[in-house]
């Protein structure tokens, strides 16, 4: 009620408040002062016989309505209902304010921030615990993943799914193939400071050459496919930009020529069976042309270091 553009809603509203007030005080007064006359009617008769008396309402029946009129003075005086009044006890269901250039500001002192607040509080002592103990030991602690678990339904399923398996682009968290490493440090860097995903757009490539590099990449991961396409499309493969990113071995001294996922860029393994984006020739194609782009937000600042690292603790649970 706070955000009134005119002071003439303000009184607008506290006049249909008040002036309902007066009507319904108005309705029982003159209700309850009816004389009791016995035997006189309204003059109605239905089947014959059936007559309405014109009684006045019983007291206990006309004190109820008293006593919501008494309930809602009272409510009024508390809480906001008239107009711009806050209530005598300030509550408010607001959690955020316009200021006046338009940004948006916590109400400080609101009851919900309070409520807040408190629950922070009661938690940051569990929370201390928690971040002393490794993420391994930590994902064997029941009530610590319950916890997580809560904050990973209220967090990540958006994109990962309520069941963690994620979907196109969004990877599933309960295998152990990773992106970004599944290391319990790396797991914890990718919620933490987030990752962003860049694969580069091929557009100047042709169709028949994208669709052979295709083949050779569903035949990496033990697909069935044209012989003479797989020959070509390695070809292409190795002399495209490909495993600068997809090759492990450039950055990490390991074996290298095999697109067998490379964590520092976060460009997934494409030997094994696991799909980030589907595995046709179709979805290779329009990825090898189109690129690939995608990004994990980061959560430390939001979370906190205690929530991120249970965090991670309940997605390393979600596979060891
Ligand atoms: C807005 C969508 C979105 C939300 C919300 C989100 N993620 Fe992610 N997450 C992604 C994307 C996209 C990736 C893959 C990043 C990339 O493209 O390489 C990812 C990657 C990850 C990875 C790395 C996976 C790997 O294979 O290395 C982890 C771990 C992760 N997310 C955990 C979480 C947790 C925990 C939360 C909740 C706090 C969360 N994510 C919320 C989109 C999201
Ligand atoms: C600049 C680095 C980079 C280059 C160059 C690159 N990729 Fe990628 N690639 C990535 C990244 C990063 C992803 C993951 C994108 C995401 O998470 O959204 C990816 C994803 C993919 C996928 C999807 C995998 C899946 O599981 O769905 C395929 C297939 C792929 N790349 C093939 C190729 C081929 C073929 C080439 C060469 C023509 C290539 N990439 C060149 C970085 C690269």
């Amino acid at each position: 009620m706070s955000d009134f553009t005119s002071d003439i809603w303000n009184f607008y509203v506290i006049g249909i408040v008040v002036a309902g007030l007066i009507t319904c005080i108005v309705l029982l007064w003159s209700q309850g002062s009816v004389t009791y006359t016995a035997g006189k009617t309204t003059g109605h008769s239905w089947d014959e016989t059936l007559e309405e008396y014109n009684n006045p309402l019983p007291k206990w029946w006309s004190l109820l309505f008293y006593l919501t009129v008494v309930f809602s003075v009272v409510y009024l005086f508390l809480y906001p209902g008239l107009g711009k009044y806050q209530g005598y006890l300030g509550w408010s269901s607001a959690r955020y304010n316009l200021g006046a250039d338009g940004a948006v500001e916590n109400v400080a002192g609101s009851q919900y921030q309070k409520e807040v607040e408190a629950a922070e509080q009661s938690l940051t002592p569990k929370l201390e615990a928690y971040l002393a103990m490794d993420i391994p030991t930590l994902s064997k602690d029941p009530q610590a993943m319950e916890m997580g678990g809560r904050l990973f339904q209220a967090y990540c399923i958006q994109c990962h799914s309520a069941d963690a398996k994620g979907s196109k682009g969004f990877p599933n968290l309960t295998n152990d193939d990773w992106q970004w490493g599944g290391e319990p440090e790396q797991i914890k860097e990718s919620i933490a400071v987030g990752r962003v995903a860049a694969m580069t757009p091929h557009p100047e490539m042709d169709d028949e050459t994208a669709r052979d590099i295709a083949s050779y990449v569903l035949s990496l991961s033990g697909r069935e496919v044209d012989q003479a396409r797989r020959a070509r499309g390695e070809t292409a493969f190795k002399s495209s930009d490909c495993l600068t990113c997809h090759d492990p071995g450039i950055m990490t001294g390991r074996p290298t020529g095999v697109p067998s996922g490379n964590i520092l860029m976060g460009a997934p393994d494409l030997t094994d069976s696991v799909w980030l984006y589907g595995s046709t020739e179709n979805i290779i194609v329009e990825g090898i042309k189109n690129g690939r782009q995608n990004q994990m937000p980061a959560w430390e600042g939001f979370l906190g270091k205690g929530k991120v690292h249970l965090l991670a603790a309940y997605v390393y649970g979600l596979s060891h």
